[in-house]
């Protein structure tokens, strides 16, 4: 379906070439005096010098064609040359009785349809979720469910942290305290056992206890390097626990990924291109890319237009180790070869800006990617406290997103059951739909690469520009729609019909802005674009409901249009919603 400013703009563009002028200028806006119109076009003026004529001459002239228009109310030409639109409320309904027929209600299919890799998520593992992977999670999910409904084919992968110091230092740690474990014996050569050595909540006791370690005292740490070495070598005790320790870490975090609704279509790592990096760094050296510096090798990576200090690209340590980024560019590689990407989206914290450039333009110059592959990456800002330091507990540690989810829940269920008495099992899933709503929403309605306060009494609030608030407009509706209902009216296939009353106008004019809106969402990458839309389109409902009679309206075909408008109100909500990454209970 073509957008409405599309349709209206295409309405006045034919007035202007009716009155003897250039089409193009009958462009229409979204007014910016909402007092005095709906839309405004300011072409009149725009054509003033060119036709040498006063520009309110002009916009009269184009007044006066569109008095009999099907898509104006009313054109107003005002000094010194605005054309001031109003739309026909039987345009509304006949646009949104279309959208409310058509498939994701009359969202066009992408021009060209794109296969996107979101990177995202980016666990570490052995180390707990902190609410510093919040951002990651909750923003990735919503960007890939975005470009999804949009029609491009996504593929999520959670590119865990799984290779790296910190595997060596749990597996040193692990070793210090139980020297005797099979793994350890090197000169084994029997099948390894099936159950890991350890619990997860042992595992998560075992890497702070190894880190602060490490950094007290040296010779622990160069034997965690050692061991590091060892296990990514391939020594096969040291790979069992380390498939141990990847296993069992997996498993939580598949836990907590799914308390956040939150879910990955590949679980790769850095570990997965491990035996990909031989052959990428021969590539590197035989094409000329990379060279010695220093005893490592190197990709320059500099450019001449350059304004800051680029630093060259390491692949491989003097001492022959990978880094982070080699795992990266062997990633890059390792997707081109096997899903073959349009686009790779990244998602990670602002700090990592300088790095992904230096990643992207290695990329690009040892030509690992196609040169029309897009890559992109988003980096989001810090959670921050009330203080507007990073985000901490109580007692000034990492905050767990397991202890986040459950204090905003725990809230929640406060909330919820104050005033009403729920069923405890249905209170407790309700409070658990609503938390997700009120950090979710908290965060994405952010432009992503903002710092934003983390404000638990904001975000669980059911007033204002919230989660909550969505919900409860939409519980708002559904129970009306029950309601109905009950009193034996049928909800399907119901028609729309003419606008009454401003607030009624106004929530059709909102409805219609669907398509642009999710358009753009996906275009700029910004799900905080269609946060804001459903904070208007949930505040037009508001007001429209304060003002109309609904279930009590005596005439039986008006009803009925109105039921239609909430209907369509509710799968808007819940489509949005949707690719946000939450969902509404049926009632709260
Ligand atoms: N594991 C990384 C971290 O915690 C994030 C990974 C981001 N993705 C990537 N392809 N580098 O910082």
């Amino acid at each position: 379906m073509k957008k409405i400013l599309e349709l209206i703009s295409e309405e006045m563009q034919e007035a202007f070439e009716k009155a003897g002028y250039e089409k193009t200028l009958g462009r229409v806006t979204i007014s910016n005096r909402p007092d005095l119109c709906e839309y405004q076009c300011n072409g009149a003026m725009a054509g003033a010098k060119q036709y040498k004529k006063a520009p309110i001459m002009i916009a009269n002239e184009v007044a006066a064609n569109l008095s009999d228009s099907k898509v104006f109310a009313n054109v107003e030409a005002v000094m010194p040359g605005f054309l001031n639109l109003k739309v026909k409320e039987s345009f509304l309904t006949s646009y949104l009785q279309e959208m409310n027929d058509t498939d994701k209600f009359g969202l066009e299919k992408p021009h060209k349809p794109m296969k996107v890799v979101v990177d995202y998520g980016g666990a570490n593992i052995a180390k707990p979720l902190h609410v510093g992977h919040i951002r990651s999670a909750v923003i990735g999910e919503s960007v890939k469910r975005i470009l999804r409904y949009c029609g491009h084919e996504v593929i999520g992968d959670v590119h865990l942290g799984d290779w790296g110091l910190q595997m060596g230092l749990v597996i040193t740690e692990l070793k210090e305290r139980q020297p005797d474990l099979v793994y350890f014996d090197e000169s084994y050569e029997g099948e390894y056992p099936t159950e890991a050595p350890f619990t997860i909540s042992e595992l998560e006791e075992l890497y702070p206890t190894a880190s602060k370690k490490s950094k007290e005292d040296a010779e622990y740490k160069a034997k965690a390097m050692d061991v590091t070495f060892k296990m990514q070598s391939g020594v096969r005790g040291y790979r069992a626990v380390w498939k141990h320790i990847l296993n069992v870490s997996v498993a939580d975090l598949k836990k907590n990924y799914g308390s956040l609704n939150v879910d990955f279509d590949l679980w790769k790592g850095e570990s997965d291109v491990h035996d990909l990096i031989p052959s990428m760094v021969k590539y590197m050296k035989d094409n000329g890319y990379a060279h010695e510096s220093e005893g490592a090798l190197v990709v320059d990576v500099k450019e001449d237009t350059d304004t800051k200090e680029i630093p060259p690209c390491m692949i491989l340590k003097s001492d022959g180790a990978a880094l982070y980024n080699t795992t990266d560019l062997a990633t890059i590689m390792d997707r081109m070869e096997n899903i073959g990407p349009d686009k790779i989206i990244y998602l990670t914290d602002k700090r990592q800006e300088l790095y992904f450039e230096q990643v992207f333009r290695c990329a690009r110059k040892t030509k690992l990617v196609k040169p029309e592959t897009e890559l992109k990456w988003i980096g989001f800002g810090t959670m921050n406290g009330k203080d507007g330091k990073p985000f901490k507990t109580r007692d000034g540690g990492v905050m767990r997103l397991e202890v986040l989810i459950k204090e905003t829940t725990d809230e929640m269920y406060r909330k919820i059951t104050e005033n009403h008495d729920l069923p405890k099992e249905e209170a407790e899933e309700t409070a658990k739909l609503i938390a997700l709503s009120a950090l979710k929403y908290g965060d994405l309605s952010n432009q992503a690469s903002k710092d934003y306060i983390f404000d638990i009494e904001r975000f669980t609030s059911f007033e204002g520009d919230t989660g909550p608030y969505i919900l409860y407009t939409i519980v708002r509706i559904k129970s009306i729609l029950n309601k109905y209902k009950e009193q034996g009216g049928d909800i399907a296939g119901l028609k729309l019909m003419d606008a009454q009353n401003a607030s009624e106008k106004d929530l059709m004019m909102q409805l219609v802005g669907f398509n642009t809106v999710m358009e753009s969402a996906c275009e700029e990458v910004a799900p905080h674009k269609i946060c804001a839309y459903i904070y208007d389109l949930a505040n037009a409902f508001n007001r429209f409901y304060h003002e109309t009679k609904i279930l009590s309206e005596e005439n039986e075909e008006r009803k009925s249009g109105l039921i239609a408008l909430l209907v369509l109100t509710k799968n808007v909500l819940e489509t949005c919603i949707d690719v946000l990454g939450f969902s509404a209970p049926d009632r709260m």
